[in-house]
């Protein structure tokens, strides 16, 4: 899908470099040819006078009617102001035809989605201006005021599909957030961790070359990482005291719980949160669990959300724990670059620390407040 897209954007890159070529040209000899056809009414040049109508008849060929101005009258100056108008009003048209053309055809290039009410409209006009020189040369007036309105329609079904797209992400959007904030608040995690993890593994997977809208999928799944937790006894997760070895044991399988939970969703979001939910506490040297993989085996969705995770586990305050310096944590995350973390997305991290870092004191958890003193 993602290489499809990026063929799309070269392409729209080429087909805008060429209706570039045509607004240009288009302008280009509408000034000329006008600028020409005037000059060769006032000058009695017999070379500029025979090349200027050579011109215009050559173009009048081209239309089924011709451009007959040339036809109704013996008189240069009139054959000529009729001639160069009809070539004024067709290249107009193309030129607008282009333009319009030209901006969509940027937008796309650059990966932006150019399925918009606004842009249909465009189209519509664009193809009704097609129509104002059906008279000059109809067959290429219909032709432009047909495809105009093709595409203006075809614009429309996209914008309206988009539109359902993005009602659906938006609930999908909406229950992964709840499902979040029941998670978070059945365990340890208070406040604002599950947003400052969203926030950073869309951070990481930036720096690491994924799109925008790739960064977003991650950062939604990423929400989900510790939906096991809900199967996990609350007694356990709540207990504020040292964990004996068969609760830790308990606590380790909320990532093949949560592997269980989602085994059964569609749709992209879903699926990446499945994958991070099951492995965002393996390690590359594979120590980590459920299963222990290592490097390669463990997805990049895993390993960016492993490290979101523990940095910000290390900088927030816990029952049994308080919050690292900031520093620390992030030489600790560094330390263990190619043992507990994958040695890209720490490099990453490093890189995009100053962004993180904002991220952490902007979504930082709620100090209680002082209460001012009351007077009596
Ligand atoms: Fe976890």
């Amino acid at each position: 899908m993602d290489h499809a897209r990026k063929n799309i954007m070269r392409i729209s890159k080429l087909l805008y470099i060429i209706a570039k070529i045509v607004v240009i040209f288009t302008i280009f000899m509408i000034v000329f040819v006008t600028t020409c056809s005037v000059i060769s009414i006032f000058v009695e040049n017999a070379e500029l006078r025979e090349g200027v109508m050579k011109y215009l008849q050559s173009q009048g060929s081209l239309s089924n009617f011709g451009y007959f101005g040339l036809e109704i009258s013996d008189d240069y100056m009139t054959s000529v102001i009729v001639g160069t108008s009809f070539h004024f009003v067709t290249n107009f048209v193309i030129m607008l035809y282009a333009l319009v053309f030209t901006r969509i055809l940027k937008k796309v290039s650059k990966g932006e989605q150019p399925f918009t009410k606004q842009n249909a409209k465009k189209l519509f006009i664009m193809s009704i201006v097609a129509l104002l020189f059906i008279a000059m040369n109809p067959i290429l007036s219909l032709a432009l005021f047909l495809v105009g309105i093709f595409i203006s329609n075809l614009f429309k079904y996209a914008t309206y599909l988009n539109e359902k797209s993005q009602q659906t992400q938006h609930i999908q959007e909406s229950m992964i957030i709840s499902m979040a904030e029941v998670v978070e608040n059945k365990s340890d995690q208070t406040g604002q961790h599950i947003r400052r993890v969203a926030e950073y593994s869309k951070v990481l997977a930036m720096q690491l070359g994924f799109t925008e809208e790739q960064a977003d999928v991650i950062k939604m799944a990423s929400m989900m990482h510790d939906i096991g937790k809900l199967l996990v006894p609350s007694a356990i997760l709540e207990k504020p005291g040292k964990l004996t070895d068969e609760e830790y044991a308990e606590i380790k399988k909320h990532t093949t719980y949560g592997d269980k939970l989602l085994k059964d969703v569609e749709g992209e979001v879903l699926i990446c949160a499945r994958k991070i939910a099951y492995e965002h506490h393996e390690r590359p040297d594979g120590k980590g669990y459920p299963r222990g993989l290592k490097k390669n085996s463990i997805s990049i969705e895993g390993k960016i959300v492993a490290v979101a995770d523990v940095y910000d586990a290390l900088t927030s305050k816990r029952t049994y724990k308080d919050a690292w310096d900031s520093k620390q944590a992030y030489d600790e995350i560094v330390k263990n670059s190619g043992t507990q973390f994958d040695k890209s997305v720490v490099k990453a991290f490093v890189d995009a620390y100053d962004k993180i870092d904002e991220i952490r004191e902007k979504f930082a958890d709620a100090q209680p407040q002082v209460l001012a003193p009351t007077e009596t």
